[in-house]
C-alpha cells in the first residue's frame, strides 16, 4: 500500500541521531529537571526557546512568559476551547479545513460558521460579509501557511485585512502554523495582529517528530493565564524529558542544515507528484501548486464521488483522503488530498499511475 493518505511527516528525516545526542546530554546535565514534575506552563527553557523562534518570524516580540508549551498543537486548540467557548458560540472556521480542529470545536458545542478557501487562502471578503450582517464569532481559526487540506497560503492583503476585521470586531484570531518551517522557496511572512486578539500555535511534529507532543501557544496574558489553568487540570504539564529535548534541539546548531533537507525533500516530492498528476490525468484534474507544506489538493473533473475512487484506489493499493472528509458546508465530492511527505518520489509516481487506472475503470463502470 503506498500512503497519500496520512499527515504524517517523512520517518526517513527524523534527525535520530541528533535527537538521541540531545536526549544523552539534557539527561546527563539535567537528570533531576527532566525527570520531576515540572511547571504547568513549561520549563524556562523551552519557552524561551520557542520565544526566540517566534521572535524571528518578524516584526515580533514575544517573550518566554507569553508562551505556554502544550502537548502538541492538537492539546492547544482543546485548551483555547475549553476557555473560549461555551456551547453555542459562534466561531469562523475555513472550508474545507483541518479535521481535528473541526473535531475539537464541535466537540465543544460551537456552531461553525465556513468561510470557503481558494488558492489565497480563506476568503476574507466572505468573512467580511457575514460581520457586516451582524456575525460576532468568538474567534476565527486560521492555518495561514500551507494549509491542512489545501495546500493554500493566505495572501499578504487578506492577511491585513484579517488583522483590521479582528480589531474591529473584536474576535480572536487563531494562527496554528505547524508547517510554516516547511516552505520551499520564502519564508512564510508573519501574521499582523493585535497583540491582545492574537493567538499563535506553533509545534515541533512537522519539523523535528510529532512523537515527542511538544508545541507552543503565545497569546495575550488574560489568555494564557486561563490556558494554563485548563492544562493544570488536563496533564499538569508536557513531558519534562521531552521538553527539554525540544529545547536543546531549537537552540542547537544542526537544526538549520536538518530544515534545509527537509524543505528540499519535500520541494522534490512535491514535483514528483505534480508531474504525475499531469502525465496520468491532465486536464481531468486542477490541482494547486503549494508553496511549501505536505499537502496537494486536487479537483477531478470526470469523478463524482472521490470516496468512490478511494474504494477503487485501494483495491490498487493506493489510499488518500476524499475531499468531503475535510469538508464543513461545502460539497468537496470532487476533490481530494494527498500527502507527498511520507512516499518517496518513485513511489509517488507508482501511486498516480495506479489511481489512474482506478479512475479509468470508475469512468468504465459509470
Ligand atoms: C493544521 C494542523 N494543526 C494541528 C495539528 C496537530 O499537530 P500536533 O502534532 O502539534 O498536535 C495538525 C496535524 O496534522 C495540523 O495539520
Amino acid at each position: 500500500m503506498i500512503s497519500l493518505a496520512g499527515g504524517l511527516p517523512d520517518p526517513q528525516r527524523f534527525p535520530i541521531a541528533s535527537l538521541r545526542a540531545a536526549t544523552a546530554k539534557v539527561l546527563a546535565e539535567q537528570p533531576v529537571a527532566s525527570l520531576q514534575y515540572g511547571e504547568t506552563r513549561g520549563t524556562e527553557a523551552t519557552r524561551s526557546a520557542f520565544a526566540t523562534r517566534l521572535s524571528g518570524e518578524g516584526d515580533l516580540r514575544v517573550d518566554a512568559d507569553d508562551i505556554v508549551v502544550t502537548t502538541g498543537s492538537q492539546q492547544a486548540l482543546d485548551l483555547l476551547a475549553r476557555v473560549l467557548l461555551d456551547p453555542g458560540d459562534a466561531i469562523v472556521v475555513s472550508d474545507p479545513d483541518y479535521l481535528g480542529a473541526l473535531q475539537v470545536f464541535r466537540a465543544h458545542g460551537a456552531s461553525l460558521y465556513a468561510v470557503p478557501v481558494d488558492a489565497e487562502g480563506m476568503q476574507v471578503d466572505a468573512l467580511e460579509d457575514l460581520l457586516a450582517h451582524g456575525l460576532r464569532p468568538k474567534l476565527c481559526y486560521l492555518v495561514p501557511n500551507f494549509h491542512n487540506p489545501t495546500g493554500a497560503s493566505l495572501s499578504e492583503e487578506r492577511r491585513v485585512r484579517m488583522a483590521e476585521l479582528s480589531a474591529r470586531y473584536g474576535f480572536v484570531v487563531v494562527e496554528d502554523d505547524p508547517y510554516r518551517d516547511l516552505w520551499i522557496h520564502t519564508e512564510p511572512s508573519l501574521m499582523p495582529g493585535d497583540p491582545e486578539l492574537t493567538v499563535r500555535l506553533r509545534s515541533v511534529s512537522k519539523i523535528l517528530a510529532p512523537g515527542l507532543r511538544v508545541g507552543a501557544l503565545a497569546g495575550p496574558q488574560w489568555l494564557t493565564d486561563a490556558i494554563v489553568t485548563a492544562k493544570q487540570s488536563t496533564d499538569l504539564h508536557t513531558s519534562s524529558l521531552n521538553q527539554l529535548i525540544v529545547a536543546e534541539a531549537l537552540g542547537s546548531d544542526w537544526l538549520e542544515p536538518h530544515l534545509g533537507g527537509l524543505r528540499v525533500s519535500y520541494a522534490a516530492k512535491r514535483d514528483a507528484l505534480l508531474v504525475a498528476l499531469e502525465r496520468a490525468f491532465g486536464a481531468r484534474v486542477a490541482c494547486n501548486r503549494p508553496a511549501g507544506g505536505m499537502f496537494v489538493w486536487v479537483r477531478f473533473a470526470d469523478v463524482d464521488d472521490t470516496g468512490e475512487l478511494l474504494h477503487r484506489a485501494l483495491a490498487h493499493n493506493v489510499c488518500f483522503v476524499p475531499g468531503n472528509a475535510f469538508a464543513v458546508e461545502r460539497d468537496l465530492a470532487r476533490h481530494a488530498r494527498f500527502s507527498y511527505a511520507t512516499a518517496t518520489p518513485n513511489q509517488l509516481g507508482a501511486a498516480i499511475i495506479q489511481l489512474g487506472a482506478a479512475a479509468n475503470q470508475l469512468s468504465a463502470a459509470v
